[in-house]
Order: C-alpha cells, then structure tokens, then sequence
C-alpha cells in the first residue's frame, strides 16, 4: 500500500516527506494506522550514522488495521503503541529479558525483516526500514505481534508513543534496573526524556536527596517541577563536587541520560560507598571511559548498561499508562506536538533544546 513517510538521507540532512509502498502484514505481522510518533535522540543518532535513505522513528501509537493470519494478541480497531523489537526465542528472550535479546541489532537497526526481505520501498527499491520493528516516521507501519502493545481506549492515544521507547527508558531504568529506595540519594545526568522520566520514577519512589545535573536552565527549571530537590549546572562548577557538597558522602545511585563519555565518568565519580551507577545513553562508536579501579574496588561499586528500561513491555507500558491516567507520571509535560510535515523544525527544536520531546501527528 502507498504510504506517506518521513523519509531521512544521511548525517545532518534534513527529513522529505514521500509516498512510499508498505508491504502487506505477513502472518505474523500487525499493519497500524498511526496517529502519532515520538521522534527520540536514537532516531537522530542512527540518521547521522546511517548513509542510507531510511524510514526511521521507534516511537509510534495508534490504531491496527489488519493483523496477520497468526496474530491473536490483538484485532483491528484496537488501540496499540509500538516498542522495541524481540525474538522470543533465544536464552535472553526465554529467560524473560527479551530487552538483552541476542537478535536486538538484527531486529531494531537491521533495516529490513529478520529474513532480509524489505518492508518499503521506494519506487520500487528496497528502502531502510522495520527501524525497531515499526519504522514510525509514517502514515501506516508494520509491526509484530511480540511489539505492539494494546492500551486503554479512555487514554488520549496520540501523547502515548513515547512510553515505547523514551520514558519507559528512563522510568524503567528506575523502577526495573536500580530499584532505589525511599530517602536514597539519586542523581540524574541529562534531564531529555529519558533522564526526566527517571526524575519522575524516582520522585513517585521518595528518593531524597534527588538532583539532576543539566547545562539547560529550562531543563533544570522542568526537573525541579517534577520532583528534583537539587537541578546543577555543570558549566558553573565541577558537578562532581557540587554532587559530594550536597550529599556529604555521594550518591547511592546515578543515571546517565547523555551518551557523553565525560559524563558518564562523572557518574561514576560522584558515587559514595556500595554506588550503582546505571549507563542509559548512547556513546559515539567504539567509545571508551577512564574509571579510577581504586576507588572501583574499595566502595564496591556496580556499573550497568540498560536496555528500554529493561522492560518486558505487555507488562510495564500498561503500568506507566496508568500511573500517567493517575497523574502520578505527568510524561505530557515533556510534549510538544508537531504536524508530519513540520519534522525539520521538531527536529531543530529538540537539537536546541527548545522542546524536550517532539510529537509528531499524523496527517487523518
Ligand atoms: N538505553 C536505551 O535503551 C536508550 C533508549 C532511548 C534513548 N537512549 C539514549 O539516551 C540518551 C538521552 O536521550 P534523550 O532523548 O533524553 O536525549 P536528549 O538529547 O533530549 O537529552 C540529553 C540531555 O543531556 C543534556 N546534557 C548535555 N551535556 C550535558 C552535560 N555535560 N551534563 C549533563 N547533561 C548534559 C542535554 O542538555 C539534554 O537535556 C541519548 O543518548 C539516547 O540516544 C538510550
Ligand atoms: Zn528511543
Ligand atoms: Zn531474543
């Protein structure tokens, strides 16, 4: 079928939108009308490492339209948001982690079906895309049944697609990775989605002292009013010190919500005694980090890469949707809502700093 998409061409090139042919669901497909998709800084990020002319985004929500002759999870008209990608059969997926699946790469960036088969084209050539098994920059996707998720029809559907990737990141970094306690200090660096959703979660926990270390002052101002007890600049002292003045003894647990190497050794060195820090954002290829072993073995500290929030995503998206209904996770307040084809400018306002999470609405 001929959709429209948001068609991306390599490093820093800016998004056209075009008709493009979507495969037919195979039996184990969902074909979903989209009403909205979050672009998420992994979009830009694949975009700038990519040479290929891709049909991106992991963020999407809507509504199926046909499912595959072996789909029973959901049925047409149902109303679905679109996650990561998974095999179910391989010892992460059977173990319950299928956010460590050993086919992640294969299924999410691989840019065509596991098989190699194409999901789009354009003018009859394979086009990059099944980006995180959905490829959201577009009017309709194709997805799988193991990635679609069925949530309330009372919820408003076009703010949701961000619980498929940015906030179930950083919420479940939280709440499934490090399970802080109540009164635990918990620092969070980078206040984007994915570091204002753990804010959130580790606000809604009662973590105390919470602080939040950003160079945006917006941000810092947004961090605060959803729970921050301290927001730091980290252009205006050493973070690293001003996390230990406020602490005493340094922080139980940190987050690094940037992919920025320094950073994440900031994370690291701003921990006391029996520290985790939990390491979110995406690094520039085959970055590497200082750590001080010393200091490593003698407080005993944990380092850990997260997936998704390692979440199993049936569970945990249904779980935030209804602590969002609640206003126990106000995630819209990170919203900015865009029309498809003012992706550029969604694009530069998230670069800039200007909007937090863009939102793109698909044209009815
Ligand atoms: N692990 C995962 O599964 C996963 C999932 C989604 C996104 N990500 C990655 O997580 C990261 C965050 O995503 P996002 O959408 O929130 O991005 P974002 O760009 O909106 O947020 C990053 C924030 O870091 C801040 N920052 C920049 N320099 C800083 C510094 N020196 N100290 C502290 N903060 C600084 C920026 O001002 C910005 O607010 C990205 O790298 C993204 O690719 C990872
Ligand atoms: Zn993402
Ligand atoms: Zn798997």
């Amino acid at each position: 079928m001929k959709v429209t998409a948001a068609l991306s061409h390599g490093p820093g090139k800016p998004f056209t939108l075009e008709d493009v042919d979507l495969d037919d669901p195979r039996p184990d497909e969902v074909l979903v009308r989209l009403v909205a998709t979050g672009i998420c800084h992994t979009d830009l990020y694949v975009r700038d490492l990519i040479p290929a002319t891709a049909v991106l985004g992991h963020e999407g929500a809507g509504v199926v339209e046909a499912v595959g002759a072996d789909v029973t999870k959901v049925q047409p008209s149902d109303h679905v948001v679109l996650s990561y990608a998974w095999c179910g059969a391989c010892p992460s997926c059977e173990s319950g982690e299928p956010y460590y699946c050993h086919d992640f790469n294969v299924r999410n960036m691989g840019g065509a079906r596991p098989d190699g088969t194409p999901t789009l084209r354009r003018r009859g050539a394979p086009l990059f895309g099944n980006f995180f098994g959905q490829s959201s920059f577009a009017t309709f996707a194709l997805a799988t049944e193991a990635n679609v998720v069925k949530v309330r029809k009372d919820a408003p559907l076009e703010v949701l697609g961000p619980l498929g990737c940015g906030v179930q990141t950083g919420a479940g970094a939280v709440m499934n990775g490090l399970e802080p306690l109540p009164g635990e200090a918990f620092v969070v660096f980078g206040a984007g989605t994915v570091g204002l959703s753990a804010v959130m979660a580790a606000n809604l926990i009662g973590c105390e002292p919470l602080i939040v270390v950003d160079p945006l002052p917006a941000r810092r101002d947004l961090a605060k009013r959803l729970g921050a007890h301290h927001a730091i600049d980290p252009a205006a002292a050493d973070p690293v010190k001003q996390i230990l003045t406020i602490t005493g003894h340094g922080a139980l647990y940190s987050l690094e919500c940037t992919g920025i190497p320094a950073v994440f050794e900031q994370a690291v060195r701003c921990l006391g005694p029996r520290g985790t820090c939990g390491f979110l954002g995406a690094p520039p290829p085959g970055a590497t980090a200082a750590i001080d072993l010393g200091g490593l073995l003698s407080k005993g500290l944990r380092i850990r890469g997260m997936i998704e929030g390692e979440s199993v995503v049936d569970a945990f998206i249904p779980h935030l949707l209804d602590l969002f209904l609640d206003g126990l996770l106000p995630f819209d307040t990170l919203v900015t809502f865009y029309d498809l084809d003012r992706i550029n400018e969604a694009v530069a306002d998230s670069l800039e700093g200007r909007t937090v999470k863009p939102v793109l609405r698909m044209p009815r």
